[in-house]
């Protein structure tokens, strides 16, 4: 790709090609799914499972965004950082988000494909190929579903509100698990989802089916599509205090905006469950 063209017309060219490698993942998803049992097994922490479906989707990825743009930094979850790591452009590469699931055949997962210039999340593709659902965006270009724009819902009271959050592999080997975050939000609102798929928990929230989610212990791929799909959809992203989101820490608070102060306040007044 040559660097004459205007910013717009360069972030409408890595949707284009993200969005080429998401639907080539989500073919190759569709055709495992049910076909994994014999190539499942564990990445380290118990629960954390990789199947042979999330390694040839990140294969076809990878094919597609080296193929386009060789200079560029790839993060990739089951390949690591690849290629020159000073280059402005970053991917990061979630090829199968909701691995449990999708061991289980329960139809939650995707493939999320984000891309950071100089450290700010400028494009995010998530495709969910059970639902055949297409979640787009580019900094300033807006935020889609099937081509078509999304915006966060505008619910403003926490007793009103539907949200969604997980729970990271290290769960059992840590009080900070979310578990109390769980209860204590369970109890204010009308109720709180596990998908088990971050990056659909994010799109979810940007296309208003949700009103929020939260996470401690997510990582670079989780959500690197997720942010600028809901910041483009009219969403904000913040660290649980309010304080700007910072992806090392590995926590995010993402709502709709209207009740992004409330649920903040009651986050950060949670203490863990004793240690079981
Ligand atoms: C996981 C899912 C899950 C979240 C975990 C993630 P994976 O990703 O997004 O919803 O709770 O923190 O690690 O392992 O299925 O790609
Ligand atoms: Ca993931
Ligand atoms: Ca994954």
């Amino acid at each position: 790709m040559t660097n004459d063209q205007s910013p717009m017309t360069n972030l409408q060219i890595f949707l284009d090609i993200a969005t080429e490698a998401a639907l080539a993942a989500g073919v190759i998803l569709q055709d495992f799914l049910g076909k994994v049992e014999d190539a499942i097994t564990e990445k380290g922490r118990p629960g954390d499972l990789v199947t042979a479906a999330d390694k040839a989707s990140e294969k076809v990825i990878l094919e597609i965004l080296r193929r386009h743009f060789p200079q560029h930094s790839i993060l990739a979850e089951e390949s690591g950082k690849l290629g020159n790591q000073d280059n402005e452009y970053l991917w990061a590469i979630d090829p199968l988000d909701g691995t449990t699931n999708y061991a289980h055949q329960y139809p939650c997962f995707a493939v999320s494909i984000g891309l950071f210039i100089n450290g700010v999340p400028q494009i995010g593709v998530i495709y969910d190929p059970f639902r055949d659902e297409l979640f787009r965006a580019a900094a300033g270009l807006g935020a889609t579903r099937n081509r078509r724009p999304i915006k966060v819902s505008q619910t403003a009271e926490l007793n009103k509100s539907l949200l969604t959050t997980g729970f990271a592999y290290d769960r059992r080997e840590t009080a900070d698990n979310n578990y109390a975050e769980f209860c204590h939000l369970t109890h204010l609102t009308q109720g709180v989802r596990r998908g088990g798929s971050a990056a659909l928990d994010l799109a979810y929230v940007a296309c208003g089916r949700v009103d929020a989610y939260w996470e401690r212990g997510i990582a670079p791929w989780d959500v690197a599509a997720g942010v600028i799909l809901l910041q483009e959809a009219g969403g904000k992203v913040t660290a649980y205090d309010g304080t700007t989101f910072k992806i090392e820490s590995g926590r995010i608070l993402a709502t709709n905006g209207y009740i992004h102060n409330s649920l903040s306040q009651e986050l950060m007044q949670v203490t863990p469950l004793p240690d079981r």
